[in-house]
């Protein structure tokens, strides 16, 4: 497939850093965390768009407070362009909602999935941070969404469960090949930070020794109490209790993103047109 793309790729030149939130066992903080690092980019000054890719269970509009009068399902259903699915956040912050009865992104039709690699493509020009919720588990579509990105943020908690299911998702991402994406591990609801220091090596050494992959340490985010309370009332942690010990933690977190990638070189443009080829490429 691929050859009927109409991407000229000419036009594949962008400085869009695109990050996906991902892990192996669910509910162990995705959505927060995609929540509240795009508001902390925005207020950093960033253009960040937030695409809801969780097909599955889609919640971000109700972390974010907001009402999305279309989703991507009017989009995936060739009703709406992605372009007519955007929801404001905020000046800086723009969220694509996900809608519920999308089942598999790669069934969709070669119509329908070149407009969406087209729009998503326009969208990236002006855009300076693309953050992606990709649900849990080793779907195809997260896969897919997965090597598309540029930087994978793999989260997972203390829980044995929890970084057992996070090496399934290094060890299968590591058997698509070639262009992989930066891995970086994040562990949600530690109680210290020496715990979530042990945590990540515990994952990286294995990746190391076992899978000859490099995983890097992204940081941690405290176990608190306030995530909750900011959830119940459907506003981001960052914006009602910005003094949380969990949002001290994500403001650091994003501070030390953008310190990084100041010089952000994105993937090369044939390395991005592959990636974009094979994001709907991928059967169960
Ligand atoms: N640092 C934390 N401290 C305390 N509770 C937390 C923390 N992070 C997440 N939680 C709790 O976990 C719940 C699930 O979080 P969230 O919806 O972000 O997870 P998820 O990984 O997106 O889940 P899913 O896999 O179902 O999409 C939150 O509603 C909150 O109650
Ligand atoms: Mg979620």
């Amino acid at each position: 497939m691929g050859n009927n793309m109409n991407i000229d790729l000419n036009e594949i030149d962008d400085n869009c850093l695109t990050i996906a939130v991902t892990s192996g066992k669910g509910g162990v903080g995705k959505s927060n965390i995609v929540t509240n690092l795009a508001i902390q980019f925005g207020l950093l000054g960033k253009k960040v768009m937030v695409l809801d890719a969780d097909l599955g269970m889609a919640n971000l509009d109700v972390l974010f407070g907001v009402r999305p009068k279309y989703t991507l399902y009017h989009c995936l259903e060739g009703r709406k362009d992605l372009l007519e699915v955007i929801t404001s956040v905020n000046q800086n912050v723009k969220l694509i909602a996900g809608g519920s009865g999308i089942s598999d992104l790669a069934e969709l039709d070669e119509k329908s999935r070149t407009s969406f690699l087209q729009s998503l493509q326009k969208i990236r020009q002006y855009t300076d941070i693309l953050i992606i919720d990709t649900g849990a588990g080793i779907s195809s579509n997260v896969i897919s969404f997965l090597s598309y990105a540029d930087e994978v943020l793999l989260v997972s908690t203390p829980e044995p469960t929890s970084m057992a299911d996070a090496y399934g998702i290094i060890k299968t991402l590591g058997k698509t090949g070639k262009d992989l994406p930066k891995i970086g591990i994040l562990v949600n609801r530690s109680n210290t930070p020496m715990e979530a220091y042990e945590v990540s090596t515990k994952l990286t050494t294995l990746a190391e020794k076992f899978l000859n992959l490099k995983i890097a340490y992204k940081g941690y985010i405290l176990e608190d109490e306030f995530i909750q309370k900011s959830v119940r009332s459907q506003r981001p942690l960052l914006s009602i209790y910005p003094e949380s010990k969990a949002a001290i933690c994500i403001r650091k977190l994003a501070d030390s993103w953008v310190n990084v990638n100041k010089t952000h070189q994105p993937k090369s443009k044939m390395g991005f047109f592959q990636s974009i080829l094979s994001l709907f490429s991928r059967k169960k």
